[in-house]
This record gives C-alpha cells, sequence and structure tokens, in this order.
C-alpha cells in the first residue's frame, strides 16, 4: 500500500470511497492490520482498559502514548499512524505543544485530541507547526465522569447545533479530521456533509467518510462483558484474526457496516 497522507483522504472523501482505521497498539498487529488494507492506525487511550485493564483512559500517560506509538510505528507499512494525546496532557497550550511533539518523535502522523469548539486555539497552533489534528467529538471518553457514563452525545435540536457549529469552527481553526462518536446517525450525517474535511464515525452510522473501532471489541474480545451496541465481531464469522480484520476492511468498504443495528437515533 503507498502511504496513506491527508492529500489520500482528502482524495477517499471527494470520490466518496470509505476510510478505513483501527485501533492498534503494537508491531505485529500493525503489520497484519497494514496486511489487511487499514489505511489508518489509531493509538488510542482505549489502551488504557484493553492492554493495561483500567475502567477508563483516564490513567494513561504521555510516556504510555509514546512507547505504544514506536511499537506501532516499527510494524508500520504505510498506513496514517493518529496517536491518541491522553487526559490531561492538553491542560495548557505549553503542555499540548510539548506533548503533541513527543507523540509526533514518536512515530504518529497526526495527533488526537478530545473535546469540542473549545480546542480550536490548540489545534491552531499545533497546525501553524505543522501537526495535523484529528478533534474527537461526541462522546469523549476522558470526559465520562462529566457526562455520567459513555452516553451517546449531540440528542436534541439545541445539542445538534452546538456540534455542528463546533465542527465547522474545528475546520475553520486548521483541524485535518474530525472523529465523531456516538452520535446520532442524523447529525453525523450533517457534519459530514457540512465540513471539507475526512469525519471518521465510531457509533456514528454508516453516513460518515469513514470508521473506526477498537481493536479488541471488533476481535471479541471483552474484559467487562459489556459489548457497545456499535460494535460488530468480526472473528465470529472468521478463522484467523488477519481474516477478521480484512473482513472488517472489506464491510466499511462495501459500507455493510456499520448496519442499522449499530446505530443511535436523535
Ligand atoms: O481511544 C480510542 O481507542 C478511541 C476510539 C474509541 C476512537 O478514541
Amino acid at each position: 500500500m503507498p502511504d496513506v497522507t491527508l492529500t489520500t483522504l482528502q482524495g477517499l472523501k471527494q470520490k466518496g470511497e470509505k476510510i478505513v482505521m483501527l485501533t492498534c497498539y503494537d508491531a505485529t498487529f500493525a503489520r497484519t492490520a497494514c496486511d489487511a488494507g487499514v489505511e489508518m492506525l489509531l493509538i488510542g487511550d482505549s489502551l488504557g482498559m484493553v492492554l493495561q485493564g483500567h475502567d477508563s483512559t483516564l490513567p494513561v500517560s504521555v510516556a504510555d502514548m509514546a512507547y505504544h506509538t514506536a511499537s506501532v510505528k516499527r510494524g508500520n507499512r504505510g498506513a496514517m499512524i493518529v496517536a491518541d494525546l491522553p487526559f490531561m496532557a492538553n491542560a495548557t497550550l505549553e503542555q499540548t505543544l510539548n506533548n503533541s511533539a513527543m507523540l509526533m518523535q514518536a512515530g504518529a502522523h497526526m495527533i488526537k485530541l478530545e473535546g469540542a469548539g473549545w480546542l480550536a486555539e490548540s489545534i491552531g497552533q499545533l497546525a501553524e507547526r505543522g501537526i495535523p489534528v484529528c478533534a474527537h467529538m461526541g462522546l469523549t471518553p476522558q470526559a465520562v465522569n462529566l457526562f455520567g457514563g459513555y452516553k451517546v452525545q449531540g440528542r436534541g435540536e439545541a445539542q445538534a447545533e452546538k456540534m455542528l457549529a463546533d465542527a465547522r469552527a474545528l475546520e475553520a481553526a486548521g483541524a485535518a479530521m474530525l472523529l465523531l462518536e456516538c452520535v446520532p446517525s442524523e447529525l453525523a450525517a450533517r457534519i459530514t456533509e457540512a465540513v471539507r474535511i475526512p469525519v471518521i464515525g465510531i457509533g456514528a452510522g454508516s453516513a460518515t467518510d469513514g470508521q473506526v473501532l477498537v481493536l479488541h471489541d471488533m476481535l471479541g474480545l471483552s474484559l467487562s462483558g459489556r459489548v457497545p451496541k456499535f460494535v460488530k465481531n468480526f472473528m465470529q464469522a472468521q478463522s484467523s484474526i488477519p481474516a477478521a480484520i480484512a473482513a472488517y476492511v472489506r464491510a466499511v468498504k462495501a459500507v455493510e457496516f456499520p448496519a442499522a443495528e449499530h446505530e443511535f437515533s436523535a
């Protein structure tokens, strides 16, 4: 696979071909995902839950993220590597810049920040310094305590209008990509239509420009036994992990995943 760049992603959005992203935390899975055709590897701070066994992403450190980003980089073959800035690593602008630099130096091509319209200044400062940013909106797991649980966001007209306005503002501030988590499908479709940058969804319906899942979820592995509605277990119909990841890639490209049963309504 030729190296996936921002130009590649823009081209995929323009021609209506879905972008496939998957979380990844080590070199072997990075190679396996690339061989299966995954275009974007996300070193998500979900590693705090699926690798470290915490009950939220809050304990994850920048050092943890840098370690796993460097591991993924060693196995990568052409995918775009996106690394999460973990909880409170963007408490100040200076921390945002320094911690993003650390993840870029570990091998990331793009940094993902959780938040909403208030991220505009950080996104602008990072973009000016040559760091592409993905703004993660909707259900942002680092704010689980504020939300009172892992709940769908953007329901009701007022919340929906606010998220749409925030998405536009973050694009104007210089965001290279948006990620929408647990958002009603109709709202995700409106946002995807409203911005020129690619929009990736998880629990946001099939109209977004691409999809992401947590690796362990799509392989049917769960510590808690609670499987979110938007997850599909791709191992069920396959006999190997490479085959399951390839089936996920095919299903996203064919717009067969997510299906209606994985979506949230307004
Ligand atoms: O940390 C993560 O894995 C994520 C995905 C759920 C999008 O942010």
